[in-house]
């Protein structure tokens, strides 16, 4: 894992530091800031394409980075809070790609997750044809995928380095940890390493069905604690309106928000990546 290196905190305008972030990643995001103040200079906010956007749990945190975020999903999400398109996600890039800026893409995972043997479905294997379009489509972007999956030198996010905490329903401490990989053709900066300690771990799965404090208590427990509904969405940082599946499919929106703000000033450092003029003319 990239260690975080220490960010100056640079001068910012138009955007304050993240109110959703921990402090020290607060003041990072103020980088990706700059550029967000350019865009906003010239009335035009960069274009996220979110793909395999599920419920938002990704795209909402790219939101708050600062860019203008457009959702693909092969199945309808009425509970995704920005312009949503129907569609498979490869064919629509192929199409549409050239109009974003940056793109992220979260291609399912059961085919590689600890639960795979719980799932009845063969799951087709979209990791490797998303990364080859992705690479074809010469713009910034960022894979994400579950612990086990081939990515690409990857960096790991853990709720720990985002303070993910919330009171269970008896208001014992609760912790997510969530481990997830992030690959991307830009250079990616750690948020520190994870911060595991003795708080109770939770959940947020639909495989398994531990979901009382006296399955949390239990030490012959097999699996993760997977508490209520509303804890589960607290321990996310996710504040609109998602099932249980979307809850347990979401990044928490703090691991995008932070790598929005690195893909934002990636695109400022690299002339080539954005046209003049659409700063000028957009
Ligand atoms: C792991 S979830 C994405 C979670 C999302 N990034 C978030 O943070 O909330 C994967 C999504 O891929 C979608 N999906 C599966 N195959 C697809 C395809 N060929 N094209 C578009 N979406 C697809 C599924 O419907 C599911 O919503």
């Amino acid at each position: 894992m990239h260690e975080l290196l220490a960010a100056n905190a640079l001068p910012v305008r138009g955007r304050p530091v993240s109110p959703h972030l921990p402090h020290h990643l607060g003041t990072f995001h103020s980088v990706g800031a700059i550029f967000y103040a350019e865009f906003e200079d010239n009335m035009r906010k960069p274009k996220l394409l979110d793909l395999f956007c599920c419920a938002g749990g990704a795209g909402v945190g790219y939101s708050r980075a600062g860019f203008e975020v457009y959702g693909v999903d092969i199945v309808p999400q009425k509970n995704y809070p920005f312009e949503f398109h129907q569609a498979d996600a490869l064919e629509y890039l192929r199409e549409h790609g050239h109009e974003f800026d940056a793109i992220h893409a979260s291609p399912p995972c059961q085919v590689y997750s600890k639960t795979a043997h719980l799932h009845d479905n063969p799951h087709p294997d979209l990791l490797v044809p998303t990364r080859a379009a992705l690479i074809e489509s010469g713009l910034p972007y960022v894979i994400e995928n579950v612990e086990g999956a081939p990515l690409f030198s990857p960096m790991t996010l853990c709720g720990s380095e985002f303070g993910l905490r919330a009171p269970d329903v008896d208001g014992l401490p609760l912790a997510l940890r969530r481990h997830r990989l992030f690959e991307s053709n830009i250079w990616l900066m750690g948020a520190g390493g994870c911060q595991h300690d003795d708080t109770q771990v939770a959940g947020s799965y639909t495989a398994g069905r531990h979901r009382t404090p006296a399955h949390r208590d239990n030490p012959d427990r097999q699996g993760g604690y997977t508490p209520a509904l509303s804890v589960r969405a607290e321990l996310l940082g996710i504040d609109w309106k998602m099932n249980e599946h979307e809850l347990a499919q979401a990044i928490p929106p703090a691991y995008s928000e932070f790598l929005g703000a690195q893909l934002l000033s990636s695109l400022h450092a690299t002339p080539g990546l954005i046209p003049q003029h659409d700063l000028r003319t957009t």
